[in-house]
């Protein structure tokens, strides 16, 4: 049987991981990363995390199975987390959620939800998109389609595009859209480009697909959701997958949320029962811990407080990152203009350099990133900021 499979590529990421930690120089620098990283190069474990960990061992007493669709308080203070407590599809009973394993699960059992729901149904992925976006909603048996999203030139979304593509699309359309801190672009749409692609979506019939892995970390928690938020109000049906990996530190948990929207709530109770049967079929039951750490954070004033400080201690230090490193790479005279830097959010951004470029900056001067260029920001600190914005300069000119 095993004869029959191919060699597969390493994960581009995990080649650069390798050559870096084999790298002896002391100057070297990793931006290829994925993971938030502070000052000193440490994915932190959040405090509020580690109180709620201790709440959780003092009072468990069981590690029983909870349920195929999670934990309730979990998906309960999720939802409101994503869309607020007040919003009308929520109010109209007309969500359903499933706690999975980390945002990526989530768009497995939605993508096996739509391949049920609607077989002859294309997803469209902006280009670039997440590239674990493609195996995942393959893997679910899906059509797939690219919508152009990110103008490399002009680094800025390229809205008119977007527009000139949806325009031609119809109810057998999910078009897969990044709530904010697009990976890997650090593109994001202006509320104004929200609302106009909402009424697009809803006069076509367009299904919208939300992946929102970073909310809060761009520029609020309220405003990050905008998008998700109008689409579910004015379209009538939408997919999301959110994730805990990023915003609370829990990547290795795997904690995260698959919810739809549907028209009515007696549609949303027949979704409810095929969102935990594809959870079933996929995985079983998803993991517990990391989602009874976000429920005691979201369902405890104090804890949330905590949080909210602590996030936005993180966003805080992306958006400085971002700003001060277009200023240096401004001050000490780069060729070309890099004030989209500061204009992004999120970890990524494209820096616009050559295949070689990037070679050079790895071979001559320790400096790290993927082949197209994208960073994560959070690989940068007081210590080494200078010397990447010197070795660019220098592979630039
Ligand atoms: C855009 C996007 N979606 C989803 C995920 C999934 O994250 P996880 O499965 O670790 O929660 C990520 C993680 O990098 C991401 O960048």
């Amino acid at each position: 049987m095993f004869e029959n499979l191919e060699l597969q590529p390493p994960d581009a990421i995990i080649g650069i991981m390798g050559m870096f930690r084999a790298d002896p120089a002391p100057t070297k620098v990793d931006l290829s990363v994925g993971v938030f990283q502070d000052e000193t190069g440490r994915t932190p474990i959040l405090e509020c995390v580690k109180r709620a960990e201790r709440r959780i061992i003092e009072a468990q007493d069981s590690k029983s199975y909870v349920a195929i669709a999670g934990n309730p308080g979990f998906n309960e203070a999720m939802e409101k987390l994503l869309f607020g407590a007040g919003h009308p599809a929520l109010a109209a009973g007309r969500m359903a959620s499933v706690q999975t394993p980390g945002g990526s699960g989530g768009l497995s059992v939605l993508g096996h939800l739509i391949a049920r729901a609607r077989p002859t149904a294309t997803v469209w992925l902006s280009q670039p998109s997440w590239p674990n976006h493609l195996p995942l909603l393959r893997l679910a048996g899906l059509e797939l389609a690219h919508y152009p999203y990110y103008d490399f030139d002009r680094h800025v979304v390229d809205f008119d595009g977007m527009v000139e593509t949806f325009s031609k699309l119809g109810p057998d359309d999910v078009v897969l859209l990044h709530g904010c801190c697009h990976n890997p672009c650090g593109g994001d749409l202006s509320r104004e480009q929200w609302d106009a692609l909402a009424d697009l979506f809803a006069a076509r019939g367009i299904v919208p697909f939300v992946d929102i892995a970073y909310q809060g970390l761009a520029e609020n928690l309220e405003d990050d959701a905008y998008g998700a938020r109008v689409m579910a109000e004015r379209t009538g049906e939408l997919l999301l997958a959110a994730s805990c990996s990023k915003n609370l530190g829990l990547y290795r948990e795997r904690v995260g949320l698959a919810t739809t929207v549907s028209r009515t709530a007696d549609g949303a109770a027949v979704t409810r029962t095929n969102l935990a049967q594809m959870g079933r079929g996929i995985y079983s039951m998803p993991p517990d811990h990391g989602a009874a750490i976000v429920s005691r954070i979201l369902n405890d004033d104090e804890l949330t407080a905590l949080w909210l400080d602590e996030l936005g201690g993180m966003r805080d230090r992306l958006n400085g990152l971002r700003r001060t490193f277009a200023d240096k790479l401004a001050e000490r005279g780069a060729p070309g203009d890099f004030s989209f830097i500061a204009r992004e959010r999120g970890m990524f951004s494209f820096l616009g350099l050559t295949r070689e470029q990037v070679i050079r900056l790895r071979e001559d001067f320790h400096v790290y990133m993927v082949e197209s260029s994208r960073i994560n920001f959070a690989g940068l600190n007081r210590s080494n900021m200078d010397y990447v914005a010197d070795s660019i300069i220098a592979v630039l000119q």
